[in-house]
């Protein structure tokens, strides 16, 4: 309800100003308070994290991981249930005990991997805020070593054939997860975002195939070494290995000794997340975002339908896979990946090169597009493009022009924008849809014109590189960020990264939480009750943070739970 007190409009909340502090800040009457860091064990009997050595490989695989990202809650049992992911580890914070924050030996390496991949881990209320409960049968770290089968039309490829694994059908790992997505059957959904930058080739001169490179692989890692401790990340001895990671995967959070299952179906890209919405048919659909720039929005559509209690195993192994165009007239369609549409032999080589399937049918080239959110009230589905600082300029590496038009409206796009579109008659299966920009992000204290922003976006509201998007269930829409720096003039005013929440049918927008110094918000969802926020802090740290305890304590990625002080719903 609107008033004078809680700042007017449609939230029951005073808006939250831009800052550069190092620190969250919540509205006037909420509470953010730290559930887990980045190292805290997730057992009974792990050692507690240790700030002088940063723990070790041992210490780290039984502790929560780095940099936490997309997460979802589960309710097992009675149990409440967070499945996370943890995108990646930041070398310079994980081995800051270190010279030249450089790894000092295998183990600094091996420490960096544990702390990628996913961590699941009950919780609890206890003395009006939320604890882990470290002796959970159902807490389990997943990390670059779990073993995870492959499954549907890729399974037994000869492209992922390797030494190791000769059928093509078990891999191991599981890193840079990003975003996250749940199933109608209770299932947990983890993405694999950018697994090119932990490739290397020991001979650096060594040429990676053009399929290998439209994925950003090359000899040269992002400097995580883990071909030194595992060969199968060096490229020119395994060069199929990465034909074996940027999947879907779908994990049972139920059954701790499950093993994930890689879903090819999906198709193989810089997966973000993965929108599941259950179509009028019963058919299972994905939207899916491929977040490089000039790259895809992707569509699943199973062939069978999803009934409660019903058979789930083929849901996501059997399907059709879409990549969409956009025309400038606010239409657009679903151009169908198939070995017709695309020249590829069949339709395991498409789950495989989804790029390139997707480039031979003339998609459109996008401006990064991060997370996907179905609002709930209505088939619509918004999606975030963060930016694209080369649109207009050059293409991805080996992909297609990304001249300016449709969702993609500027030049060396600095602000991001949200796209939205509504399937045609509501049927999220139909090839045909309706598209708008729901905002535009820009600096209207800076600029006029285009990087200004549109109308719903102002010098009190405004943000820039829009990523996490999460309905709740009231059907407003969430809005993360993962900001560019506030000292730079094109972001001056608009502080660190922020969440903010949105009215669809009125395009409103205010800010709810500004993160700390350097860090991303990352990761959305809410207690059983919706009177807890769970919200992820990635990267703290950077431009000198050392968030959350502050002085000179290394800084940790975090989940924080967000409670309105008088016991109200969040927003
Ligand atoms: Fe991991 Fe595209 O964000
Ligand atoms: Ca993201
Ligand atoms: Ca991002
Ligand atoms: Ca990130």
């Amino acid at each position: 309800a609107a008033s004078a007190q809680d700042g007017g409009g449609r939230f029951a909340f005073a808006q939250v100003a831009a800052n550069t502090k190092d620190e969250v800040t919540v509205p006037d009457g909420y509470r953010a308070e730290v559930l887990i860091r980045w190292g805290d064990p997730i057992s009974a009997d792990g050692p507690e994290f240790d700030p002088e050595t940063l723990g070790t490989a041992e210490s780290q695989a039984r502790a929560f991981g780095a940099n936490t990202d997309g997460m979802e809650m589960f309710v097992i049992d009675g149990r409440i249930v967070l499945a996370v992911n943890n995108e990646y580890a930041n070398t310079r914070v994980i081995w800051s005990n270190r010279p030249r924050a450089k790894p000092a030996d295998d183990d600094d390496i091996a420490k960096a991997m544990m702390a990628h991949g996913l961590s699941v881990i009950e919780i609890a209320e206890a003395d009006g805020g939320w604890r882990v409960v470290q002796d959970s049968m159902l807490n389990r770290r997943i990390t670059p070593q779990t073993p995870m089968e492959i499954t549907g039309p890729a399974r037994g490829h000869d492209l992922l054939k390797t030494a190791a694994d000769p059928a093509g059908v078990l891999v191991r790992g599981g890193f840079n997860n990003c975003g996250a997505g749940r199933t109608p059957w209770g299932a947990y959904l983890t993405c694999e975002e950018n697994f090119n930058g932990y490739f290397s080739a020991a001979d650096r001169a060594y040429e990676v195939s053009p399929a290998l490179r439209r994925y950003g692989v090359s000899a040269r890692d992002w400097g995580y070494r883990w071909a030194r401790i595992d060969e199968r990340f060096d490229v020119s001895k395994h060069p199929n290995e990465p034909n074996r990671h940027g999947y879907v995967v779908e994990l049972d959070p139920a059954d701790p000794e499950s093993t994930p299952k890689k879903r090819t179906a999906l198709g193989r890209f810089k997966h973000e997340n993965a929108e599941v919405v259950v179509n009028g048919d019963g058919r299972i659909v994905v939207y899916m975002g491929d977040d490089e720039r000039g790259e895809f929005l992707y569509r699943y559509v199973s062939d069978g339908v999803y009934a409660p209690g019903g058979e789930t195993a083929m849901l996501l192994e059997e399907g059709a896979l879409f990549a969409a165009k956009f025309h400038d007239d606010g239409t657009g369609e679903w151009l169908a990946l198939t070995p017709e549409t695309t020249g590829m032999a069949d339709l395991a080589e498409i789950c495989i090169h989804t790029r390139l399937a997707a480039s031979a049918v003339g998609a459109t080239t996008m401006d990064r597009p991060e997370w996907v959110a179905l609002n709930p009230k209505k088939p619509e589905v918004y999606c975030a493009l963060t930016n694209n600082k080369a649109r207009g300029r050059k293409p991805n590496a080996g992909g297609d022009e990304t001249p300016v038009g449709g969702p993609n409206p500027r030049e060396a796009n600095k602000y991001g924008q949200i796209v939205r579109w509504r399937p045609a008659e509501g049927d999220h299966a139909a090839d045909r849809f309706e598209w708008d920009l729901f905002v535009i992000a820009g600096n209207p204290a800076v600029h006029r014109g285009a990087n200004a922003g549109s109308e719903n976006v102002n010098e009190g509201n405004m943000f820039n590189a829009p990523d996490g998007l999460a309905f709740d269930e009231t059907g407003m829409l969430w809005i993360q960020t993962d900001g560019g720096d506030p000292e730079k003039r094109d972001f001056a005013g608009q502080g660190n990264s922020q969440m903010l929440i949105a009215d669809p049918a009125t395009g409103e927008i205010r800010r709810f939480l500004v993160g700390p110094k350097g860090a991303e918000v990352a990761g959305l969802c809410w207690s059983p009750d919706r009177r807890t926020a769970f919200v992820g802090i990635q990267h703290p740290g950077g431009e000198g943070g050392h968030w959350p305890e502050g002085g000179d304590a290394p800084p940790r990625s975090a989940i924080i739970a967000i409670r309105r002080e008088d016991g109200g719903l969040i927003g």
